[in-house]
């Protein structure tokens, strides 16, 4: 009786081992910034276009990892969770190219509006932050390793702060560069909305794989975090471009 209540409530250990990752993430990512009714609005609308192209680089592999992590549990005999990992992945093709696409169309709005022009290829071509690194490289030390279902508390957080801060962030985007801002983020818009669903699904495997294999809740922990400390480094990286990037463009001046 006793170890079956444990085991139910283990999802719930989870939970309460991840928070101080997640509170860490919320201190580090640099989003307190960006959501401060202070935002400099040069500063926001090239941090949406950095979030863009450097995304593409924590993006462009998801649907791969996802498979190879799926494959790794099918091959260790993590059946269901390998099988649940396959087709979660499918769910994922692609989504770089949304990236790439809203790169462009900011950009092209920003030289609308301003002499200063700016060049979507240039932004699509900067080398891979140290922290973008570090995030393709815990996917794959994950694969590698023999606890690859780990992914699936990768997905959680990852996909989950879509959920916690996708809105807030077009909202703030909405408020300081107008409505339109929007066109150029559909990427954004389309995790806000289907992030629900894929982090609902990651909430139950995570249950469903803690409840017949308790031991391993430290590892999902400890993996979990990782990936949510490599993601607010990606953050932080963009803010801080975005800074130097305005502090660059001072004297910016509007196309009259
Ligand atoms: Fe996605
Ligand atoms: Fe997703």
């Amino acid at each position: 009786m006793l170890e079956t209540q444990v085991k139910r409530n283990l999802y719930a250990i989870y939970e309460s081992q991840i928070e101080s990752a997640r509170l860490r993430f919320e201190q580090n990512s640099g989003l307190e910034k960006i959501f401060s009714p202070d935002i400099d609005s040069t500063v926001l609308e090239l941090y949406l276009i950095y979030f863009n192209a450097h995304g593409v680089a924590m993006t462009d592999a998801v649907e791969d990892w996802i498979n190879r992590a799926g494959d790794r549990c099918l091959q260790l005999g993590y059946t269901e969770l390998g099988q649940l990992l396959r087709t979660h992945a499918q769910q994922e093709a692609g989504h770089h190219l949304m990236m790439i696409e809203d790169t462009h169309s900011l950009v092209a709005s920003w030289n609308t509006r301003y002499t200063q022009q700016l060049n979507a290829e240039w932004f699509l071509s900067l080398p891979i932050a140290e922290s973008t690194h570090r995030y393709r490289q815990l996917h794959e030390d994950v694969i590698a390793s023999n606890t690859p279902f780990a992914q699936v508390a990768i997905e959680y957080e990852i996909e989950m702060l879509s959920v916690r801060y996708g809105s807030q962030l077009i909202q703030q985007s909405q408020k300081v560069l107008g409505s339109k801002i929007t066109e150029g983020l559909t990427f954004m818009e389309e995790h806000v909305s289907v992030d629900i669903g894929h982090t609902q699904l990651n909430a139950k495997l995570l249950k469903n794989f803690l409840q017949e294999y308790p031991e391993n809740v430290n590892v999902l922990v400890e993996i979990g975090g990782k990936a949510l400390d490599a993601y607010a480094g990606f953050l932080n990286h963009c803010l801080r471009s975005a800074q130097e990037h305005a502090r660059t463009l001072a004297g910016i001046t509007q196309v009259s």
